[in-house]
């Protein structure tokens, strides 16, 4: 029974949270005549005590305490007697576990936005510093058009801010305060949840107790918004996977993110980003658990719920490294810019180009266009060339009203440059949004 009953080997993680808790609530008890100023002073002086042998580590944690209220509680008796009695006058653990788990993930929220921004901040540098850059743009992983790399980079920024956006909206929603909810129905004592709430920095009490104390909701937009956030991180990772490889090569990576092979010399792999990636279905795992736990759970609270806090703590520390580990990568990795600009000229990526041309120069329709382009395709791989190296006769050949004008859309960076419409890989384009980006970040 105690080994299943016990939380206090995960939950120790929130004292803090649970003696600044305790600390509105006796000042709270106090202010409104519900306990005498002299025990709440000797309150709060023993919480104080407690904190400091909890981080010293010499707090006595005991199995059979439970978890972190009731060691925290049990010691406050130890250190102060009576007056310690008096503490849980108008609460319940089940309000108080409410609350502390409230004010650690409100902190975990801001701990992860901060690296969040981090990232941003890396990724938007990185494209600042290479908006004029040339990759191969891909869709279906095969070569596609021309982009930048800073555009590329961008991507990601766009992505994580949203990331971001969603855990804002989420800490808004659960900014509210159980505490003086009770076990469920509220209280008899002329407490003043106002009070509490503020203290605690919450932006008001939860308005309905059975509500308070039973649903982890908070919990679940959290995992879902870190969820999403593993999944952008993961996707590159993968693509920092496929850059670094040998056949690709359009990065490398230092040793400083990279691991040898205890038998291939020559090898370099990219672990801290297959790591990145694959912590990816822990933080998913998370969310699975904790929405599992809270269906049918009739209200209101119930023990099932002690089962909400190690996803999250997994999570956040999981995701927390993925973020530092994708930071380091971005900073670190050097594009090879000569073979990316190599590489997003071959597989005819000037193709659309050439149709948009004969669309702009001939007024031919766009469907045409792209008909004689594929003729124009299908004849350079015959010759085993690509688009810019076809003969002017060989292009006329095919559709005879076309001019050496041509020759200037074939190239990638007049592909590049031409992509001017909002929101395209033009480097001026991606010059002024990762300056907006440093702008905003900074
Ligand atoms: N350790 C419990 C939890 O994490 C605290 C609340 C216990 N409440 C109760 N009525 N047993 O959920």
């Amino acid at each position: 029974m105690r080994a299943i009953n016990a939380s206090i080997g995960f939950d120790a993680k929130l004292w803090r949270q649970d003696i600044a808790g305790s600390q509105a609530h006796a000042a709270m008890l106090a202010a409104q005549g519900i306990i005498k100023a002299e025990d709440q002073a000797a309150i709060q002086a023993g919480l104080a005590e407690i904190g400091a042998e909890i981080e010293a580590g010499v707090f006595p944690f005991s199995e059979s305490l439970e978890d972190i209220h009731t060691n925290i509680e049990a010691r406050l008796t130890e250190r102060i007697g009576e007056a310690a009695r008096r503490l849980h006058t108008a609460r319940s653990r089940n309000d108080q576990v409410a609350t502390d788990f409230r004010l650690w993930v409100r902190e975990a929220m801001d701990a992860i936005l901060a690296r969040i921004r981090e990232l941003m901040k890396a990724l938007a540098t990185r494209a600042a510093e290479h908006a004029a850059t040339v990759m191969p743009g891909f869709t279906h992983l095969q070569t596609a058009q021309p982009v930048t790399f800073g555009h590329h980079l961008l991507a990601y920024v766009e992505m994580l801010s949203r990331d971001a956006g969603r855990i804002k909206d989420a800490r808004a929603r659960l900014n509210e305060c159980p505490l003086g909810a009770a076990a469920l129905a509220g209280t008899s004592f002329p407490i003043d949840r106002f009070m509490t709430a503020a203290a605690l920095g919450f932006d008001r009490p939860a308005a309905n107790s059975l509500d308070a104390v039973s649903d982890r909701d908070f919990a679940l937009e959290f995992l879902s918004a870190l969820s999403i956030c593993a999944m952008h991180l993961s996707r590159f990772a993968e693509e920092i996977i496929i850059w670094c490889s040998p056949p690709f090569r359009l990065i490398t990576l230092s040793d400083a993110y990279t691991t040898g092979s205890s038998i291939m010399p020559q090898k370099r792999n990219p672990d801290a980003a297959e790591l990145a990636k694959a912590k990816t279905g822990r933080i998913y795992g998370a969310l699975m658990a904790l929405l599992t736990v809270m269906k049918g759970l009739p209200l209101a609270y119930a023990k099932d719920m002690q089962e909400d806090k190690e996803p999250v703590f997994d999570a956040v520390s999981s995701l927390e490294l993925c973020l530092a580990a994708m930071t380091g990568m971005v900073l670190d990795m050097r594009p090879d810019t000569a073979r990316m600009e190599a590489l997003a000229a071959s597989g005819f990526s000037t193709a659309t180009d050439l149709a948009d041309w004969l669309v702009r120069a001939l007024k031919m329709p766009f469907r045409d266009a792209h008909h004689v382009t594929g003729c124009l395709v299908r004849l350079a791989e015959s010759r085993g060339v690509d688009l810019p190296e076809l003969s002017l006769a060989e292009m006329q050949s095919v559709e005879p009203r076309i001019t050496a004008d041509v020759f200037d859309v074939l190239t990638v960076r007049a592909s590049v440059a031409s992509r001017a419409s909002y929101g395209g890989t033009a480097p001026a384009n991606v010059a002024a949004q990762a300056a907006r980006w440093l702008e905003i970040l900074a």
